[in-house]
This record gives C-alpha cells, sequence and structure tokens, in this order.
C-alpha cells in the first residue's frame, strides 16, 4: 500500500510498504478514505527527529472504512464507516474508567514513562504505524472506532480523531465562568475549533495569530482577532478592563514564533546525533515557551491557562513567582478524545453545522502529494490551514 513515512528533518515521502496485517484478535483493519495533516505531524517533521526511525508511517487523524475484523471483536463488522481516535485506549483500566484515555494503563509506553500509545507519533508513544496510508490497523478497535452515518461526508466526522475534541477540551479545562472572556493564541486548526467552541458555548472570544487569513477564518465565525506585535498584551489587557481575559488557551505549542534563542538550540538538536539529540531535549528543555509566556501573562489573576498546544522539554523554566502571585490556575495534556465524543456528535451532524467545521479545510489532495503539503502547511504557504489526504481517492 502507499504511505507516508517519515525520513529526516523536513522530510517526508510516500512509499510502497507493506498491507498491515492483523496482529490480535481484537484488531481491526481499515481502509483509510481521508487522513489530515496536523500541527503535531509539524513537531515530527521539525523537531522530533531524534524519537523517529526513517520509513515510520505517520499520522493520526483518521477515517475510513472497516475491511477486516479479529475474532474478538464484538462492535464492528465490515463495511463499517468509523473514525479513529488518536489515542489508543482499551475503555476498562482506571483512566479510561475516569475519562483519561489519553493515560490508559493498558497502552501506556512505560520504557519511554509516557501515557497512551498513539497512532504515529513516535517511539515515545509506542511507535505504532500511523493512518496517513492506504490501510491502518486499529488495536483493541471495539473501544478505538467511533461508528458514524453515511449520509455527511468525511470532512463532517474527521476531526472527531482529534482538533474537535482537543478543542472541546482545551475550552472545557480553561473554565471560564459563564459569559466569561476567553482569549485564544494561535489560530491553526486546533485555535480556529476552540475560538468557535468558545463562541458556541457563549464566551466572548479573543484570539492572536500572526497570520492574516487565519485570523480572516477566525472573524468569518464571529471571533475578535489581533496580530501577534509587541503590543498585542497590552492592547488585550486594554480590551479586557486592564485585568485580562478569564482564561486563556493557548494553541500554538513549542514551536511558536518570538523566541528566538529557544529557536536557535532547537535547530542545532534537530543537527545532532540521535543519542545525544533525545539527552538534549529531555534534560536542557528547548521547547519555545513564548505563547505559554505570554498567556500566563495576559490572564487575569486568579484565571487559567489550558494548554492544548504541545510542549516536550523535561527542564523548561516556568515563571512560577509570576503563577504563583497571580493565583493562575494550569491545566493541559493530550486530549482524552473518546471522553468528549458524545458532546460532539450531536453538534457535527447538526445540519446547521454550529461549529462550521466544513469550513477549515484549504486543501484536500491525493496522498501523493502528501510530500508538498507538509511544506505547504509548515510554511503556510497558499492560504493553508488545513490539509486532508485522501488516499482512496475522492
Ligand atoms: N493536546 C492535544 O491533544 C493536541 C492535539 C492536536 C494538536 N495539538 C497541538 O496544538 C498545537 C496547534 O496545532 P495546529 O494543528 O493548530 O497547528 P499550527 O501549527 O497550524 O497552529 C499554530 C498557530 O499558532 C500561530 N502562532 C505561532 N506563534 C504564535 C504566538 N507566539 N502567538 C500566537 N500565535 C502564534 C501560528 O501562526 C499558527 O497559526 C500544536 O502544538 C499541536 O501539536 C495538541
Ligand atoms: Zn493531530
Ligand atoms: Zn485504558
Amino acid at each position: 500500500m502507499k504511505a507516508v513515512t517519515w525520513q529526516g528533518k523536513r522530510k517526508v515521502s510516500v512509499d510502497n510498504v507493506a498491507d498491515p496485517i492483523m496482529l490480535e484478535p481484537t484488531d481491526a483493519i481499515i481502509r483509510v478514505t481521508s487522513t489530515a495533516i496536523c500541527g503535531s505531524d509539524l513537531h515530527l517533521y521539525e523537531l522530533l527527529g531524534p524519537f523517529l526511525d526513517a520509513g515510520d508511517i505517520l499520522g493520526h487523524e483518521s477515517m475510513g472504512t472497516v475491511v477486516e475484523i479479529g475474532d474478538s471483536v464484538t462492535a464492528l463488522k465490515v463495511g463499517d464507516r468509523v473514525v479513529v481516535p488518536f489515542n489508543i485506549a482499551c475503555g476498562q483500566c482506571f483512566m479510561c474508567q475516569r475519562g483519561l484515555q489519553s493515560q490508559c494503563e493498558t497502552t501506556q509506553v512505560r520504557e519511554q514513562g509516557s501515557g497512551a500509545a498513539l497512532f504515529g507519533y513516535t517511539k515515545l508513544y509506542g511507535q505504532v504505524p500511523g493512518g496517513q496510508a492506504e490501510f491502518l490497523r486499529v488495536p483493541l478497535a471495539d473501544y478505538n472506532t467511533i461508528p458514524v452515518g453515511t449520509d455527511l461526508p468525511d470532512e463532517r466526522y474527521l476531526f472527531l480523531s482529534d482538533i474537535l475534541p482537543t478543542a472541546w477540551q482545551g475550552v472545557k479545562y480553561a473554565n471560564v465562568p459563564e459569559g466569561g472572556t476567553l482569549a485564544v493564541m494561535g489560530l491553526g486548526p486546533v485555535g480556529q475549533f476552540v475560538s468557535r467552541v468558545g463562541r458556541h458555548l457563549g464566551y466572548e472570544v479573543l484570539a492572536v495569530d500572526p497570520v492574516p487569513e487565519r485570523r480572516a477564518m477566525a472573524e468569518r465565525h464571529g471571533i475578535e482577532t489581533w496580530d501577534l506585535t509587541a503590543d498585542t498584551t497590552a492592547e488585550l489587557k486594554e480590551r479586557t478592563m486592564g485585568r485580562g481575559p478569564d482564561a486563556v488557551v493557548d494553541a500554538v505549542g513549542m514551536e511558536a514564533h518570538g523566541n528566538p534563542v529557544a529557536g536557535f538550540a532547537q535547530a542545532a538538536v534537530g543537527f545532532l546525533p540521535d543519542a545525544i539529540a533525545r539527552k538534549a531535549m529531555d534534560v536542557a528543555g528547548i521547547d519555545r515557551l513564548a505563547a505559554m509566556y505570554a498567556s500566563i501573562d495576559l490572564v487575569r489573576r486568579g484565571g487559567t491557562v489550558s494548554l492544548s498546544g504541545v510542549y516536550s522539554g523535561e527542564a523548561d523554566v516556568m515563571p512560577i513567582k509570576t503563577m504563583f502571585d497571580k493565583q493562575v490556575s494550569l491545566r493541559m495534556g493530550q486530549c482524552n478524545v473518546k471522553n468528549w465524543i458524545d458532546d460532539l456528535m450531536p453538534l457535527v451532524e447538526d445540519p446547521a453545522d454550529p461549529l462550521g467545521v466544513t469550513d477549515l479545510v484549504t486543501h484536500s489532495v491525493p496522498i501523493d502529494r502528501a510530500p508538498e503539503m507538509y511544506e505547504t502547511f509548515q510554511k503556510k504557504h497558499d492560504g493553508c490551514i488545513k490539509v486532508v489526504l485522501k488516499p482512496a481517492g475522492e
């Protein structure tokens, strides 16, 4: 089959690889009809190379049709149309029972000290072959599939695999008081949905991104936006009676613009031998923390900062004095996808499309164009905001 594989820093290719085979009676194989490229994939493309091997299959936002099921699979049948959550969980352990599927104790990658295994996401998360491919093996398939109807197009459902529940969790964790103000740092795909979820839940939403067409998309959905300048924080504070918003969601993560020193360190690590680079990234903490720092600075005293953006340095310096003095609450983590599906399914199926899920994709292309699309998405060329690959054709 064709699959998108990681080959090195800023290098992916579409290769012919062996089709996945059933390994456990609880597996299913799906034929992938749509699979998106995520901002998290850009971290693999740019930064997390030391944790990948050349040939690893990428992708964790996929949906398709079940083509094979193991003997122990009871909830699915061949031909079912399903979305596949990016975290692999069991649905039965202590963590899953508490809605913490990203910490599943059955799939935790203990040798790396990591939470639940993820599709297509490095040795840190189990090195499980991903879904940017014609076929995908889904472990524990009864739990790790979300059955969907046959009438609506893939784009209505696809984002249930990751960014829609991620945005929902980011807003829930932000703990905004009723009718309160939510600031959103970053208007990539995650920030777009964070903003729309915030509005849908009745909050005033103020969003920041340096890219004009991303701000324009948010404005189409009634969001007030700001460019990223030296004055942005001051302007947002002024806009919120000098106090700052009740909560801030950081939808940027560790590749933020605006911290050149850490940027230099990241580039240097990208060119070190793997073993040394892994150590440097784990211990030295070379994330770019600009968006998180701005969020902590901006939020009002007693407010909440919710990190949807991914951070991965073990020794990052936190502004603990400011956080303590301002009495800031901080929440974060990978999304617990299955925990939020019951809230989201009625919204994505609503004919009125209240979260505007059909207004996000800017590029829908055959899988062969993946290498070019990784570059276009990373460089934000050609108005690119969200890319969907179509391994089975349109
Ligand atoms: N927690 C989770 O489970 C989860 C799930 C999906 C994605 N993510 C993470 O969310 C983050 C965003 O993903 P995405 O797909 O939207 O990616 P993206 O890279 O397209 O979006 C990031 C956006 O932030 C903007 N930006 C950069 N620096 C900024 C700054 N200092 N202030 C304000 N905006 C800034 C960029 O212009 C861009 O539009 C990534 O870190 C990704 O890994 C987390
Ligand atoms: Zn993703
Ligand atoms: Zn579990």
